[in-house]
């Protein structure tokens, strides 16, 4: 098949990435309409296409100005044929049958036939857990990846080559086209999480599923949800039945039902983000934050007497009786039954705001707390106050608030990694602009220019990027409670947090962010994500 490049512009060379990488921002193939005719896996005449407009950014992308376009044909071949990388095959081909209406057959092929999309981890790129190649020549398409999660990021990058009609979810008339060419790609930061607080409002187990898929899409790997706060307790626990049964009555705003999850739905939610390679983190937030657990169990109280349920949106004004003898029981059992519900390696444990423990207390709480999520088997995450006191080998820090720069560097001091969510950036829950109806602004407005355009590494005096383990959104609920709401303010911005943590140090571009992020707008549509359509960027 003779093609024509018709643009191919290399816009940058990346400075960070080692070896030289080159990163092609646009480069576009047309058919030459005079010969496509007699190729295999030619496209119709005029079809164009581009190894352009990713987000994250990948590493390297080189074009070499061909098409492939995908046949009704094409199956799906895994290699090896494992139980785990067939279920990544059907993944891939359950998000390209409805547009196409192509069978897209998934099955194990040792030797690759022409026309299909291959998906192996034998000839293995050596690009580390999550890094992955992606190869489309005339003939076909290779996604390879030491590990299966590298798979998973390379079918999202596969996701974003293919139009944006791909996303549809009925069959539409194509063509399929790729530009031919290469993707090499790896994340510079191990951790590139979101948060959100199923606390504040309760979010059925549909709609967290249907937020996980979202973010899969722009390669997050961390799924932390906020299960308790003083609002409510959101997950059943059998050793202690009325925090759930009286914690998770109620919301904010005063609602009641069955707001929390049963061990089961839990159980469910963490197997269906563990197929798309993101790791459930659990929090559990103590030793404030914590009335919904107060108003259920009077013997947590230093009084004896149950607090009243809560659906406001104060903070700060409650705490667990430190002294009083079930609390460390009840610490142990809760934090054990969600640690034997989560395979990922983390527990985290809150921490915030307590404002109504004394400091003493406080230092003591987490001296008893500490060994216990120790014994569970799970390293301790834990929101920057914690830094205040003396910190266990591999503690986690997490850093979010922007006027306390202090917590964050004791952690650096103490030898701790810190995962960076500083509000100003990476909470979702702030408005973006002055006409954003939902949101708070405690911490300034957050557009989608300042959410992207940092670096990590630079952020924070005294943090460098070898003390960051990784970046995280969080979205906090109190005035979001509907998924509609959590897609209106978690995209785009959620997007550029991703490149964040995703792309080369050096590559953080506004200019070629917002377009890229623009060409997005046809493919969150079709994808029926209700997105913040701001001015600032230009829509495609
Ligand atoms: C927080 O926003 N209180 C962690």
């Amino acid at each position: 098949m003779r093609t024509v490049l018709q643009s191919f512009v290399l816009l940058a060379v990346c400075a960070g990435c080692g070896g030289g990488a080159t990163r092609t921002e646009t480069a576009d193939a047309t058919t030459d309409p005079t010969t496509d005719a007699a190729t295999p896996y030619g496209c119709p005449a005029g079809t164009t296409a581009t190894l352009g407009n990713l987000v994250p950014l990948p590493v390297a992308v080189t074009v070499d100005g061909g098409l492939f376009c995908l046949p009704a044909t094409a199956a799906i071949e895994v290699d090896p044929p494992t139980p785990e990388l067939l279920a990544v095959g059907q993944y891939l081909a359950a998000h390209l049958r409805p547009a196409t209406g192509f069978a897209l057959e998934v099955r194990g092929a040792t030797t690759p036939q022409p026309g299909n999309i291959r998906l192996t981890t034998v000839t293995e790129p050596g690009l580390g857990e999550e890094g992955y190649g992606l190869t489309v020549s005339a003939g076909g398409v290779t996604v390879s990846a030491a590990q299966p999660a590298g798979l998973m990021r390379g079918i999202q990058t596969l996701r974003q080559l293919l139009p944006a009609a791909i996303e549809a979810a009925t069959p539409q008339p194509g063509p399929w086209p790729l530009a031919t060419g290469s993707v090499t790609d790896q994340p510079r930061f191990a951790w590139r999480g979101v948060m959100l607080d199923v606390a504040r409002h309760f979010f059925s187990v549909a709609d967290v599923k249907h937020f996980i898929d979202e973010v899969a899409y722009y390669k997050i790997n961390r799924f932390h949800v906020h299960l308790t706060d003083d609002q409510g307790w959101r997950l059943a626990i059998t050793s202690w039945p009325q925090l759930s049964a009286i914690g998770g009555s109620t919301e904010v705003g005063g609602a009641t039902g069955k707001f929390f999850y049963s061990q089961a739905e839990f159980a469910d939610i963490v197997a269906y983000a563990a197929a798309r390679y993101i790791t459930v983190v659990p929090e559990m937030d103590m030793p404030g934050h914590s009335n919904a657990a107060l108003a259920s169990y009077a013997e947590l109280n230093c009084d004896h007497t149950a607090t009243a349920l809560y659906t406001g949106t104060n903070v700060g004004f409650s705490s667990l009786c430190i002294d009083a003898s079930p609390t460390a029981q009840f610490v142990s059992d809760a934090l054990g039954e969600v640690a034997a519900l989560t395979p990922g390696m983390w527990l985290h444990i809150g921490g915030d705001e307590a404002k109504s423990t004394s400091a003493a207390d406080y230092a003591a709480f987490m001296q008893t707390l500490q060994p216990l999520v120790a014994a569970s088997g799970k390293m301790l995450i834990g929101w920057a106050e914690i830094a205040h006191t003396p910190l266990k080998a591999g503690a986690i820090v997490q850093h979010w608030n922007p006027y306390d720069t202090t917590s964050v560097q004791l952690a650096v001091q103490q030898h701790a990694k810190v995962i960076l969510s500083p509000a100003n950036r990476a909470y979702l829950d702030m408005k973006y602009d002055g006409d954003t109806p939902l949101g708070l602004v405690w911490a300034g407005l957050v557009d989608e220019q300042q959410a992207y355009a940092w670096d990590p590494a630079t952020e924070l005096s005294g943090v460098g990027e070898s003390d960051i383990l990784g970046v995280e959104a969080a979205l906090w609920t109190e005035t979001i409670a509907t998924i509609a709401d959590i897609e209106v303010m978690a995209f785009p911005r959620l997007a550029g947090l991703a490149e964040v943590g995703w792309s080369p140090a050096g590559s953080n571009d506004w200019a070629s962010y917002r377009l890229r992020i623009a060409a997005h707008g046809p493919r969150l549509t079709t994808k029926g994500v209700g997105f913040y359509r701001s001015t600032r960027i230009p829509w495609q």
